[in-house]
């Protein structure tokens, strides 16, 4: 019973990570593993033989194999919206007719590409591209990573309804040379679309006569974007079934693709790619993101941890943590099984992190010395990704490493304000280098360790009702007949909009 597995695995032995080393010689060899570019070591985890058994029992006992066959072969895994979750149909795995459906949009994309390269719509150098959320965080995160500075086209991502988000990039940029991109999977978003009637209004002004012939829209809901005023040939569709957080493998990529060229494009489906591969056949003690999620529950479950920070020793990896915040707290921020029953377990920790080596001057002192456990992951690559003195990437990567090595063996002080526990976990994620390929390696891994933590939780990844109530109380609140509210955000808004 998964119960009872459960109970084996709460009450595994709390054993030391330096007495896990002492006992085991092979410790490093058997405790990391290789894929696709990326070195995963998981030797500073508390995870030992007997904890990966009892995962692996657990695993087999919920039928993983078969969830993940269920996600992988398009069937409805997303059970409270009817509808499978595709993704990996974009990369080229899933039911035939939806890999297919995949290629040809991509195709399309392509073709836009091709022609707006070209300049046969325009002379464009500058691209807005607008979106929120899933819309947002991955093309933004991946043209951070992946931009090299010597491309023809400023690409500005924009999100936030705040107009002083827009403003300075309507300020900087020329409305005759600017496309203007709007992703929304529902082109329903508040936001996006009043970020982007502003932009045409703004184009409108600067003398353009038909700002929506500069207008390109990404979205799951064409005939939306139809009625909107965007034309047809300039509509980049995606299925319905690539849920927004993980949408940056559909045609929500095109900004970033025509901003950093199709091959590069291409390159993040092929390494994510050989990740799928991986995660489909890897049996699951060689499983880079099953083992992850092993360790992810261990920490939960078991020692109480309610977040995990995720530290990246890359400047160009700045907005991973923002990226990894929704895609698994959006994911697995439920408190309701599939069967409907409450959720015994504790959901998603919360995910939180930075970049190093700034964030060592900022927030370690917490995980070196405070009262919480905070397992902790870093990220670093060893290809450097500046040309400066070898000295300034050496620095970045010893850093790394010492801070993983100083949370695990601290260091002992009769003076307890000078006294470092230890014992405290992290894992590394070594990549090669931080090319395209490797970066889709990279972030399928951790789509599929999401994926993982929720089917060890019994729990629906892909929907996301949690965010609606928000939404519906703010157009309830914007409602010209008054809707009204609590008493105390009643007069909030009184005070705000007195004037
Ligand atoms: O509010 C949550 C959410 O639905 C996300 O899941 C999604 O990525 C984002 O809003 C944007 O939605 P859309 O792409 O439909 O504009």
């Amino acid at each position: 019973m998964t119960s009872d597995h459960w109970r084996t695995i709460k009450t595994l032995p709390h054993i030391s990570l330096t007495q896990l080393f002492a006992a085991d010689s092979d410790r490093v060899a058997s405790f990391a593993l290789e894929q696709a570019g990326i070195y995963f070591d998981f030797c500073k985890t508390h995870l030992d033989q007997a904890a990966l058994q009892a995962f692996q029992t657990l695993a087999d006992d919920i039928g993983l194999s078969a969830k993940i066959n269920a996600l992988l072969s398009g069937e409805a895994v997303n059970i409270s919206e009817g509808r499978a979750a595709e993704h990996c149909a974009e990369r080229g795995t899933g039911k035939p007719a939806s890999v297919e459906n995949a290629r040809a949009l991509h195709q399309r994309m392509k073709s836009l590409i091709e022609v707006i390269s070209s300049g046969a719509l325009g002379d464009f150098t500058q691209i807005i591209h607008l979106g929120i959320g899933g819309s947002a965080l991955g093309p933004k995160m991946l043209h951070q990573a992946l931009a090299l500075g010597d491309e023809k086209y400023e690409l500005a991502i924009v999100s936030n309804i705040d107009g002083a988000a827009l403003e300075p990039v309507l300020e900087r940029f020329s409305a005759d040379k600017t496309l203007l991109v709007i992703a929304s999977k529902t082109f329903t978003t508040a936001e996006t679309l009043l970020n982007a009637q502003s932009v045409l209004d703004w184009m409108r002004e600067q003398g353009i006569a038909d700002p929506l012939g500069q207008v390109v829209a990404l979205t799951a809901s064409p005939e939306q974007a139809v009625t909107w005023g965007v034309d047809e040939t300039r509509i980049l569709p995606f299925s319905d079934t690539v849920g927004g957080r993980y949408s940056l493998w559909s045609s929500i990529g095109f900004s970033v693709a025509l901003a950093l060229g199709h091959d590069r494009f291409e390159d993040l489906l092929a390494g994510a790619a050989a990740m799928d591969a991986h995660f489909q056949t890897a049996p699951w003690d060689r499983n880079i993101p099953v083992i992850a999620a092993f360790a992810d529950q261990y920490y939960a479950q078991v020692r109480g941890c309610e977040t995990r920070a995720v530290f990246a020793y890359d400047e160009r990896l700045g907005l991973l943590p923002d990226y990894l915040q929704q895609l698994e707290m959006e994911s697995n921020g439920k408190s309701a099984t599939l069967d409907g029953e409450p959720l015994a377990l504790h959901s998603s920790p919360i995910i939180w992190g930075g970049v190093g080596t700034d964030a060592q001057h900022a927030v370690f002192q917490l995980l070196h010395q405070g009262t919480h456990l905070v397992p902790v992951e870093f990220l670093a690559v060893i290809e450097p990704g500046d040309s400066l003195h070898p000295a300034h990437h050496q620095g970045l990567l010893l850093n790394c490493f010492a801070q993983g090595a100083a949370l695990m063996t601290g260091k002992n002080s009769d003076d307890c304000h000078r006294n470092y526990p230890g014992d405290r976990p992290s894992a590394t994620l070594l990549l090669e280098d931080l090319d395209a390929r490797t970066l889709g390696a990279l972030l399928a891994f951790y789509e599929h360790r999401t994926f993982v933590n929720a089917a060890l939780l019994n729990i629906n990844p892909f929907d996301q009702f949690g965010v609606e109530l928000g939404k519906q109380m703010a157009n309830a609140l914007s409602a010209e007949d008054g809707n009204r509210l609590d008493a105390s955000t009643e007069i909030l808004k009184q005070r705000a909009f007195a004037g």
